[in-house]
């Protein structure tokens, strides 16, 4: 079991402008709850007992979602909405938060650094703000990473999933060293490739265990044309010393939903929705009518 996280939210999320001029897009609602809320729930669930967020300017939302608040709270109370008071239910979860900032979003990489004191000597955990596995979080994904990484002594485990051949150039891809099932060694790989280029259709899914040697190989990369250091080029440094790096395929009730994006964001959104057991069904008959009248204008 691997007990620490790193939740790198420090980004700029210029795709989702304007949404995220002024707040996170770690904090964007998916059906009833905030992104990282999500993210934290299936950290809690998979075992995990400290959090440190790597933040920036204006992510201060995040640490308040996190908070108690005692004023909200006596309002509940007072103004008889107990029934309300279940809705912060998570601000009971077993964690512990920290916080430190990123000072120029220098990239996913960079990010990852301002986490080496946190994780000091032992394994821990990388969970991306910004993607939630499995609808409701409910994943137990990590908990396998976290095995293999144990039984293969392995330097760093990664999620993957498939994506259509035709899209490769918007995902970090993994070449697999055979035939990439289940749960497989990687060799290499390559940031954004054309489809052309790809070595594969398996896209790195935005949770990852490391040992803090990667630390030491984040060093070594050199920004990119932006500017930024790729955590990609550092797992890459970690294939060429010959240490152990596999990839663990989510499975397929399991899949990543990425906010990074408007049309991935609205595809999650409605998924959520759609499930939700409260509001679900009448939304599912609000969609049907929406969708019934497009098809008769179209
Ligand atoms: P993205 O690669 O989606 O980058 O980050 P971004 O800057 O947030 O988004 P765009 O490209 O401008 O739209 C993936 C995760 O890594 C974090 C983000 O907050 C997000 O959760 N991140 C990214 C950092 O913490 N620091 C960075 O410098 C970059």
């Amino acid at each position: 079991m691997i007990h620490s996280a790193v939740v790198p939210v420090a980004g700029y999320g210029t795709r989702l402008l304007p949404a995220t001029k002024s707040q996170p897009k770690e904090m964007l609602p998916v059906a009833r709850k905030p992104v990282v809320q999500y993210v934290v729930e299936e950290l809690v669930s998979n075992g995990v007992e400290q959090i440190l967020f790597i933040t920036g300017r204006s992510k201060t939302s995040i640490e308040n979602h996190f908070d108690d608040d005692p004023e909200l709270f006596r309002t509940l109370t007072e103004t008889d909405k107990q029934d309300l008071l279940k809705e912060l239910d998570f601000e009971a979860l077993k964690a512990n938060f920290f916080y430190t900032r990123q000072r120029q979003q220098k990239g996913l990489g960079d990010a990852i650094l301002c986490a080496e004191n946190f994780a000091g000597e032992k394994p821990f955990v990388v969970a991306l703000g910004d993607s939630i596995i499995g609808l409701n979080a409910r994943s137990r994904s990590l908990s396998r990473m976290a095995e293999v990484f144990e039984d293969r002594r392995a330097s760093c485990v990664i999620a993957v999933e498939e994506v259509p051949p035709g899209e490769t150039s918007h995902y970090g891809i993994v070449q697999p060293a055979d035939g990439g099932d289940g749960v497989f060694r990687v060799i290499n790989l390559v940031e954004k490739p054309s489809p052309k280029e790809a070595p594969s259709n398996l896209a790195i899914a935005g949770r990852y265990v490391f040992s803090p040697v990667i630390f030491d190989m984040i060093r070594r990369v050199k920004p990119d044309h932006r500017g930024e250091i790729q955590l990609t080029n550092a797992i890459q440094f970690l294939c060429e010393e010959g240490r152990r790096v596999v990839a663990v395929k989510l499975p397929r009730d399991e899949k990543r939903y990425d906010i990074g994006n408007f049309p991935s964001y609205f595809e999650s959104f409605v998924e959520f929705a759609l499930a939700d057991p409260v509001y679900g069904p009448e939304f599912r008959r609000v969609l049907e009518r929406l969708l019934g009248r497009a098809a008769a204008t179209s």
